[in-house]
């Protein structure tokens, strides 16, 4: 049922300070720091001494998917590579022996996705899965695994199914890091962020009418570009997938610094382009890419964090949103893209729950 909501989706993206709680719900010890994750439990000392973590997915999935590289490689040093299920499945990909494969998947039921995940299995891999629906396919052929608890997604995009997958990432960051690198403090402090994200992202959907008027001056574009650096790399990828999936408008992302080895040649009054700009080691060199786009006429829309009042001088229109730890900064920078995403395909009279062409679980190739 929509409750109320004009669309799935609406409703989706609203239930997420909810989703992303019952996701975390029972999963955290917040005295030791630590975080208890039933499904993995007997393979948390594989997970500790993996030589390597390869992350298969597709679409929004993927982009979960690179999240948790810049999360796995930043905490517990183990390297990871994230890829798309249908290239790993034909590709006779390298299994080394403690090679581990963490297939993610809404649905459970993509078949590239499943197919990927079989390859990986086949070559001797603990295969283990980060899955929304309970029973389906991908949650049964996997060794163990997380379920995301977001409940059934409905709207073809996916919204609240992504900030559930990072929110696991996330979970299983701190559990394999509090076994190597990561002090109790750490664990503490980075759970009690955690903790704070669906408070956060209720902030952020109190400003949906401003949202909304945004909408209404950049709804008959027919170019978006959506830049992001290190942890806001794969929002961009994300905010722009939801962009041309329920609005069928041209959109692209990118890492922001990519800008000048070719995008940047797109760049006038009719390219808008959404920054995601938050507070942190880059945030200097994001502002000046900030000022490369003004200085081609090109118009900006900011993610930014409250407070930072410097970037109106350099932006448009300014979003702005919480502050928090740059790790799990993508679970309240998507937010507003998802509601801009949102409002323009409204005014551009789409189907946002039902896109042309699009089915919600991909399951044939
Ligand atoms: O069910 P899955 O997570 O395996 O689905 C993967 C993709 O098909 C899915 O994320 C798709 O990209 C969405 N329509 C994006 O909003």
């Amino acid at each position: 049922e929509k409750q109320g909501f004009e669309h799935y989706m609406l409703k989706e993206i609203f239930e997420q300070p909810k989703t992303i709680m019952d996701t975390m719900r029972g999963r955290i010890l917040r005295e030791e720091g630590l975080v208890k994750l039933g499904g993995l439990a007997e393979v948390e000392d594989k997970l500790m001494h993996a030589g390597r973590i390869i992350i298969v997915a597709s679409g929004t999935s993927w982009h979960a998917g690179l999240i948790g590289e810049y999360l796995l490689e930043e905490f517990c040093r183990i390297p990871v590579e994230v890829e798309y299920a249908s290239e790993f499945r034909y590709r006779n990909p390298i299994i080394n022996e403690n090679d581990i494969i963490i297939a993610i998947s809404q649905s459970g039921e993509t078949a590239d996705t499943l197919a990927a995940l079989r390859e990986g299995k086949h070559k001797g891999a603990l295969v283990l899965g980060i899955v929304n629906a309970v029973g389906s396919t991908i949650a049964r052929e996997t060794h163990a695994g997380v379920y995301i608890h977001a409940g059934p997604e409905i709207g073809v995009a996916s919204t609240k199914a992504f900030t559930s997958q990072v929110t696991a990432l996330v979970l299983i960051t701190i559990l394999i890091a509090r076994k190597k690198y990561m002090s109790v403090v750490q664990g503490k402090q980075m759970l009690d962020d955690l903790q704070k994200i669906p408070a956060n992202v209720e902030k952020i959907l109190a400003q949906n009418d401003y949202i909304r008027e945004l909408a209404e001056t950049y709804y008959s574009q027919r170019n978006f570009l959506y830049l992001g650096r290190g942890y806001n790399f794969p929002v961009a990828l994300e905010g722009a997938l939801k962009l041309k999936e329920i609005s069928y408008i041209h959109a692209e992302g990118y890492p922001a610094a990519e800008m000048k080895h070719g995008p940047i040649a797109l760049i006038d009054e009719n390219m808008p382009v959404v920054f995601i700009a938050t507070q942190d080691a880059i945030y200097d060199k994001v502002i000046s890419n900030i000022q490369e786009v003004k200085a081609r006429k090109g118009r900006v829309i900011c993610v930014a964090n409250e407070g930072d009042e410097q970037i109106e001088k350099h932006a448009d229109h300014v979003i702005y949103i919480p502050y928090t730890c740059k790790a799990l900064t993508p679970l309240l920078s998507v937010i507003p893209l998802q509601l801009l995403a949102y409002h323009i395909a409204v005014l551009r009279g789409c189907d946002v729950d039902q896109p042309r062409n699009l089915a919600k679980s991909v399951t044939v190739e």
